[in-house]
Formats: C-alpha cells, structure tokens, sequence
C-alpha cells in the first residue's frame, strides 16, 4: 500500500481504509457496473482521450447516466488529483475509474432516477513487467465463456478471473481464449500472432475489447508500415504462429514464447514482437497527454 493511499469515492477524497460503498450497491450485487485502467507515466497520463471515449462508450452501453455534471472527462481530472494526493507524479503508476449503478434495494431492473450512481477512483504505484517483457511469457489456451457484448468494458468479470485462475494454476501469466474456433483476447490483454509473415488479431466486434494499447500500437506499427490484419488467428493456425504477443494497459507488447507448454515460433520473442515492443515503449515515454 502506498503511504498515503488517498482514494475517490462519491465526491470525497478520503484514506482507502475509510472509503465506503452501500451493501446494497449494484456493483456488489449485480456486478452492474463499468469500469477503466489508465497507465500514468512521470505524472503523464497516456491515452487520455481513449480512454474517455471508451468509457462513455461503456456508461452508454449498460445505460448508465452520471449526474451532477460529472462527465467520463471530468471523472478523469478527479484521477490526475488522486495522482497528486498520493505523490504519484513521478515514476509509474496506474490510475482505476469505477461506476456503478448506485445503491438501492436489490430488483434486476434499474433504479428509480433519483439513485446516482456511486464513483470509485484509486491510485496505484506501478511497476511494469520488465524480466517477463524481455524474456516473454506463457500462456495457455481457454474456452471464451463471456457474454456477447465483450466490447464493453463492465464489471462482469467472472469468466476472465475463472480463466486467469487457471493459467495461474498451470503457470501461465494468461489465459488466451477461443470461441467458435478462433483466438479472440486474453482475460485482460489482447492478443497478437504472426501467421505466414502477416500480422493478425482479432477484428473489434462485441466478441473482444476494443484495447486502447491495440488502437496506440495499430497507429505506431502503420507509422513504420507494419499493417494489422484483423483476420482472426484460427485455433487450426495456432501450431504455425511464428510469434504471438498480447498487449494492455498493464502489460505493454508483452512477447508470449510458450503456449500449452509448445515453444511458439523459435521459443524466443520474435523480430516483429520486438519491433513494436520497441515503438511502444517510445511512445509512453514520451507520450501522455
Ligand atoms: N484490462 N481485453 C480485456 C478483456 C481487458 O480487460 C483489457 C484491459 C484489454 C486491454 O485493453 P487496454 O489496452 O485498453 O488496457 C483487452 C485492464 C487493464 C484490466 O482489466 O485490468
């Protein structure tokens, strides 16, 4: 825990150990909620504008409304002064935006107008994932039991954390999931594998998120003329991926070198991976806004 360990919750800045949420409150119940990861480097936040865009995508989403004048920007600006009440303008750090539905009596359908729904931002120190970065990772393959609407980014978590379980259990940093034959995403990454030379993933549908490092990363990879096909990786192409790579918020282009236990490619992160670990790595440190 950081010393101070300052969190938001519902208009107040408060120590974490004397933040408060309703029992009754629908993310507790229901998991009735959405939420954003955002990567804060030196004080900078990186993506910024995605990351609004994608939240008010998500709130639009489930239909949840905020009131008052809070807005997915103004949410943001409360997290830059969570930075600060923490000390965290320097090194690295991740910043957590939650909405819920607001608390009331448990019924499935939504709350009567007058319940806001309640807002929890928190502060972290973050220290990214270097060894496995350079080295690569392992990851295991997992049935995608998610909903139908992936594409949003809700609380609803259960099969991503079932998942994450097992690769754990089996000595796997991620669980990269399949559904009706095809590779869609990890249980917090999105996945990237290169097949006969191209580069491919998954198209955004409602079958994965749209990943905010994935958007970043097309952009850097068409700027040094590397094109993403958005064809999906078949489960019938996985024994001839030279390399496979994931990406997220929290992990960077992370190479993956082991899938099921098999070497993927050379068994060593591959030229392509490297390349874009590389354009990357640039950007976040310069970037932010
Ligand atoms: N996870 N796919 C899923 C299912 C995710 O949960 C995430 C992010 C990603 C990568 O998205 P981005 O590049 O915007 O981080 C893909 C966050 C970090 C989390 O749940 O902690």
């Amino acid at each position: 825990m950081d010393p101070k360990d300052i969190v938001y919750v519902n208009g107040s800045f408060l120590p974490r150990r004397e933040a408060r949420v309703s029992v009754e409150d629908r993310g507790f119940v229901f998991g009735d909620g959405v939420y954003e990861v955002l990567r804060v480097v030196t004080g900078r936040l990186f993506a910024t504008r995605f990351h609004n865009e994608r939240l008010e995508r998500s709130l639009a989403g489930v239909k949840i409304t905020l009131k008052g004048g809070d807005t997915a920007a103004s949410l943001v600006e409360i997290a830059k002064q969570l930075l600060r009440e923490n000390d965290l303008t320097r090194g690295e750090a991740t910043l957590y935006i939650q909405v819920t539905r607001g608390a009331t009596t448990r019924t499935h359908t939504f709350p009567p107008p007058d319940i806001s729904p309640t807002i929890y931002i928190s502060a972290a120190r973050f220290k990214p994932y270097t060894e496995l970065g350079e080295n690569g990772a392992s990851a295991i393959t997992h049935p995608d039991l998610r909903w139908g609407r992936c594409d949003l980014k809700t609380l609803n978590l259960l099969p991503n954390v079932l998942a994450a379980q097992t690769a754990k259990e089996r000595g796997a940093f991620e669980a990269m999931l399949i559904r009706d034959g095809v590779v869609t995403e990890g249980t917090r990454t999105n996945f990237f594998g290169v097949v006969n030379g191209s580069l491919r993933t998954h198209p955004l549908d409602t079958h994965i998120l749209p990943g905010i490092t994935r958007s970043v990363l097309r952009d850097l990879a068409r700027d040094i003329s590397i094109e993403m096909d958005e064809t999906p990786i078949s489960a019938a192409e996985i024994p001839v991926l030279t390399e496979l790579f994931l990406t997220g918020t929290t992990t960077d282009v992370m190479p993956v070198v082991k899938l099921d236990e098999k070497p993927v490619g050379s068994g060593r992160p591959g030229e392509l991976t490297r390349k874009l670990q590389r354009v990357l790595a640039e950007s976040l440190a310069s970037g932010g806004d």
